[in-house]
Formats: structure tokens, C-alpha cells, sequence
């Protein structure tokens, strides 16, 4: 496919949440995990990318939410499209262009959602026809938590040891079981350390061993109460999970502390509603941001409560969604 202009594909993917998290990476350049994670897609907060390859570009041309990107930012997008044209056997330059729904610097990371829709706009712009498991693999290249966003609903990744066997598949459909996700912000601010650098410090905290010994266990508990529809049993692990993690995040060298006062506050409020009867957990990746678990009945009285709360900057409602998805094709 050497014509003037390949086809213009524009493709969605939803961001993710980690019940059970990826952090630390077997391999670093294949993006390879020490463990497998499960997570659930977030319907709100979604990218959307349209790849072109053109033969009228002498270099990539990438945009997020309308503005060009520098070198340095561009670079890691450069890199996956190498991926897609070596794949492809193809050595057109590509036309990029991504929105993000949620707001830039909202503590939401956008490269889950941003190479997934990537790898399947680019894939399919490319010519190349690949399954979900290949386009799992393909976008866990370019972020590692971005192949959980390919599949529907409730995903688990297997961590596997070679990179065609790390990939994503789906547990659940996304309407198996009325979850949803608030997400509370209490930051804008970009996190000082990002989570690739973060995987690599993992691996020198001293809990990172029996981190990894619990792991399985705990994959095992989670999908038995998820497959229940159990939401206490589950929110019991993911509160567990995401403690165990920033132990392991607070205790490499150096430390990383993502939590600021007003984290620990919401963390204390959803134990404190908890005890007086309103059932939601909650689970924090790599920034002061709180997911709060609960179940689409207790929405309403979350956000009643999250509105006083005078630290929540804005609060994202999620139900479970699909997984990556094709919008068009012309
Ligand atoms: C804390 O997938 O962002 O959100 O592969 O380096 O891009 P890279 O890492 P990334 O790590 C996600 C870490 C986490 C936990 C999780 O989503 O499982």
C-alpha cells in the first residue's frame, strides 16, 4: 500500500482501572509484568486517535487535543507507528490526530487509553488485520496497561514470560455487574515521577518480593468474588491491593509518595461512610487521585457527599464499558 493516502481510521479506547495493579515490569522494553492485573474499562474517560499514513509526509505528524507535539513528547508515538509499519511492512509517514475527553493534567493517564486506540486505528490504517489478541499485544508495546484496554468490560491481563503471550483477554462483558467508578480529584498537577520510571524503582523496595508472593493468591479471590457479584469481597481486595502497592511505591529508592493530605482524607472519609452503611472502596494509581468503587445505586449519595467535600476538584462518574472500538474508516 504506497498510494498517495492509505486509509483514514479513527478508533476509541476507554482509560482503565487496576483492581489488581501492574507494578514492576519483567521485561522493560517489552513491557512485560511481573504479575498478571486485573481492570475494568471507564466510560467516561476515553481517547480518540484517526491514523492516515500519507506519502505527501516526510515525518510523522502528531496532535493531541489539537495542539502539535514537541520531539521529545512525540517520540514514544513515533516509535509504536515503527512497530505498525515494520508489521506492515510499510514506510509511509503517519498523520496522528488525538482527543482526550477527560481534561489534560486531570490525573488520569492517558497513555491506557491513548495506545490502545493508537494500535488500532494505526493497525487497521496500515492494512494490517489483527485479532484481539495481537492488538492487546500490540498497544501493551507502547504502554503496558493500555492492552487491558482493548478487550470489553472486565479484563485480565496474563503477564506470560514472551511478548505474544502477555496480553489482555475479557472476563466479563461490560453490563455483567452495575459497577461504577467515581473518580474524585483532588489534583491537577502533573506527578513528578511517571509510572515507567516507578516500575523500574520497584524492584528495589524491600516488600516488592512478598508483594509478588500474594499476587496469585489474590488474583484467584478477586475473580471468585467478582464471578459472585460480590461487592464487599471484592472492595475488601481492591482496598487491600492498592494499599500493598504504595507500600511497595513508599518504600523504593527513592521513595515514591503519591499521595498528598487530601488523599488520606478521602481514604479516611470512604472507611468512615463505610461504617454507617454505604458500601464503596477505594483504589489510587500513580497520583493523589481516589477511584471510588460502588455500585450504580449509591451514585447519587457518593456524589452528595463528594460535592461537600471542599478538596474534590471534580468528580468523573464511570459505569463499565466496552473495550477499543473503530468509529469510522474512509
Ligand atoms: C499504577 O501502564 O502507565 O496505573 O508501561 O510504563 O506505560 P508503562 O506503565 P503504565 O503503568 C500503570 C501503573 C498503574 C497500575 C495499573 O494500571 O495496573
Amino acid at each position: 500500500m504506497q498510494t498517495e493516502s492509505g486509509l483514514k481510521v479513527t478508533a476509541k479506547a476507554p482509560a482503565n482501572i487496576a483492581l489488581i495493579k501492574f507494578w514492576g515490569k519483567r521485561d522493560e522494553k517489552l513491557r512485560i509484568p511481573m504479575n498478571n492485573s486485573v481492570s475494568v474499562n471507564l466510560s467516561s474517560a476515553f481517547t480518540t486517535t484517526s491514523v492516515q499514513f500519507r506519502k505527501s509526509l516526510n515525518k510523522d505528524k502528531i496532535t493531541l487535543n489539537n495542539h502539535p507535539l514537541n520531539n521529545l513528547e512525540s517520540e514514544r508515538i513515533t516509535t509504536h507507528l515503527d512497530r505498525i509499519r515494520k508489521l506492515a511492512k510499510l514506510s509511509l509517514k503517519a498523520e496522528v490526530i488525538t482527543i482526550n475527553n477527560f481534561p489534560q493534567g486531570s490525573g488520569i493517564a492517558s497513555s491506557a487509553s491513548g495506545f490502545a486506540a493508537l494500535s488500532m486505528a494505526g493497525a487497521k490504517a496500515a492494512g494490517l488485520n489483527l485479532n484481539e489478541r495481537q492488538l492487546s499485544v500490540l498497544a501493551r508495546l507502547g504502554s503496558g496497561s493500555a492492552c487491558r484496554s482493548i478487550p470489553n468490560g472486565w479484563v485480565e491481563w496474563k503477564a506470560g514470560e514472551k511478548s505474544e503471550e502477555s496480553f489482555a483477554y475479557s472476563l466479563h462483558d461490560s453490563k455483567y455487574w452495575d459497577v461504577c467508578d467515581l473518580i474524585a480529584i483532588v489534583s491537577k498537577k502533573r506527578k513528578a515521577v511517571g509510572s515507567s520510571e516507578g516500575h523500574t524503582l520497584a524492584l528495589n523496595s524491600p516488600f516488592y518480593k512478598s508483594r509478588l508472593i500474594g499476587l496469585d493468591d489474590k488474583i484467584t479471590k478477586i475473580k471468585t468474588a467478582i464471578n459472585n457479584r460480590d461487592f464487599c469481597q471484592m472492595g475488601e481486595i481492591v482496598e487491600a491491593e492498592a494499599l500493598n502497592m504504595h507500600a511497595v511505591m513508599m518504600t523504593s529508592i527513592p521513595a515514591l509518595l503519591y499521595w498528598t493530605p487530601e488523599t488520606l482524607q478521602l481514604m479516611q472519609n470512604i472507611i468512615d461512610w463505610r461504617k454507617s452503611g454505604l458500601k464503596s472502596y477505594y483504589t489510587i494509581d500513580a497520583g493523589p487521585n481516589v477511584h471510588i468503587l460502588c455500585l450504580s445505586k449509591d451514585v447519587k449519595t457518593l456524589l452528595t457527599k463528594l460535592k461537600r467535600e471542599e478538596n474534590v476538584e471534580e468528580v468523573i462518574v464511570n459505569q463499565i464499558s466496552d473495550g477499543t472500538k473503530i468509529l469510522s474508516s474512509v
